[in-house]
């Protein structure tokens, strides 16, 4: 018996635990119900009393000791696990940290508010939401007038309307209505229609809007405005030129169309063989919408202009699909220089 013992405390002192698997089968080889040691006990029951007393002991000792290897084991495991978790490899490159970019409408429509600003307009800003009024009936649109119908509105509430602003003309009857001319503002903002998406036009875009109410404001204040505006923009060649059109809030009213600068005018499928873009709508402001906004036409004369971020942004980075501003995808986003 105490040869066993003997044999049995030399084995577990011989033993490596360096895992947890070790360490359990270790546990189960000799402490478990079955385990070496406690078989050892039941053997006890056929020692010679005059033994009993000492070999009692040496089993004692012997479970002991197995019982400290474990517990030891178990506490330079753990040390080892800790150890590994704070390795840091403090020489590992980085993880690679992304620059965002402007969005090709904002860095526009900075661009056009610069220009502007060069020349004393300041930047007015109003809601999306509009009531008829703003939007419509202070601009000469009359109620059932298919003027109407060219705006494609979205309303939100028919009695009273209020609706969606289809152009930020609204926001030019809220500056006309609050201050006091000289007036010499624009409004960039999104505008929204209801129109079928396709690659030339959405049903949200931006616009930017100009306002100059003055006395003495004349047709030649509007288009050399236009003319430094177009050459700003486009580099000091550009061309311009004007063909009549209408609005119900300017009279005379025009469309100005600038020189293609892709083909330099001499015809390509961007200005469709015609070596000009149109650009913006324009025109002397109606007397009539001075007057509803509270401003004497007598004394006062205005011009106004109006136009699409998203297509001066077309033509300037040549981009000829109008959904690509709304999708957010990164790749396409990523190619109009970073913030930085
Ligand atoms: N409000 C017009 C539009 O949205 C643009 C415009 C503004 C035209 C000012 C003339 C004068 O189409």
């Amino acid at each position: 018996m105490k040869d066993k013992i003997k044999q049995l405390a030399e084995e577990i002192n011989s033993r490596i635990l360096s895992n947890r698997e070790e360490l359990e089968k270790f546990r189960i080889e000799f402490l478990s119900k079955k385990g070496l040691i406690p078989v050892l006990f039941t053997l006890f029951k056929d020692v010679p009393p005059e033994h009993r007393k000492e070999i009692g002991q040496m089993i004692n000792e012997l479970k002991l000791r197995a019982q400290e290897i474990i517990n030891e084991a178990k506490t330079a495991l753990e040390s080892d696990q800790q150890e590994e978790a704070s390795a840091t490899d403090l020489t590992r490159p980085g993880l690679e940290f992304q620059l965002g970019a402007r969005h090709p409408i904002s860095i526009v429509k900075n661009k056009i508010i610069d220009i502007f600003a060069r020349i004393g307009y300041t930047v007015s800003e109003g809601p999306e939401i509009e009531d008829d009024w703003h939007n419509f009936s202070a601009l000469n649109f009359p109620k059932d007038h298919p003027a109407r119908d060219m705006q494609d509105t979205f309303f939100i509430e028919k009695d009273p309307e209020i609706l969606l602003r289809t152009h930020t003309s609204s926001v030019q009857v809220r500056v006309m209505e609050n201050t006091r001319p000289p007036i010499r503002t624009i409004s960039p903002g999104r505008v929204f229609r209801n129109e079928a998406i396709s690659a030339r036009s959405h049903c949200i875009f931006h616009q930017v809007e100009g306002l100059y109410v003055d006395k003495g404001v004349s047709f030649a204040d509007l288009k050399q405005t236009l003319y430094y505006f177009a050459k700003e923009l486009l580099g000091e060649n550009t061309k311009i030129r004007f063909r009549p059109s209408f609005f119900p809030f300017t009279e005379p009213s025009a469309e100005m169309d600038v020189s293609c600068n892709i083909c330099k005018g001499e015809g390509c499928n961007v200005c469709k063989y015609t070596g000009w873009l149109e650009i913006l709508g324009c025109g002397m402001v109606d007397p009539q919408v001075l007057d509803n906004c509270g401003i004497d036409s007598n004394t006062y004369t205005g011009l106004a202009f109006g136009m699409g971020i998203e297509r001066v942004a077309m033509m300037l980075y040549q981009i000829k699909d109008i959904r690509l501003y709304f999708e957010n995808d990164l790749r396409f986003l990523k190619q109009f220089g970073s913030i930085v």
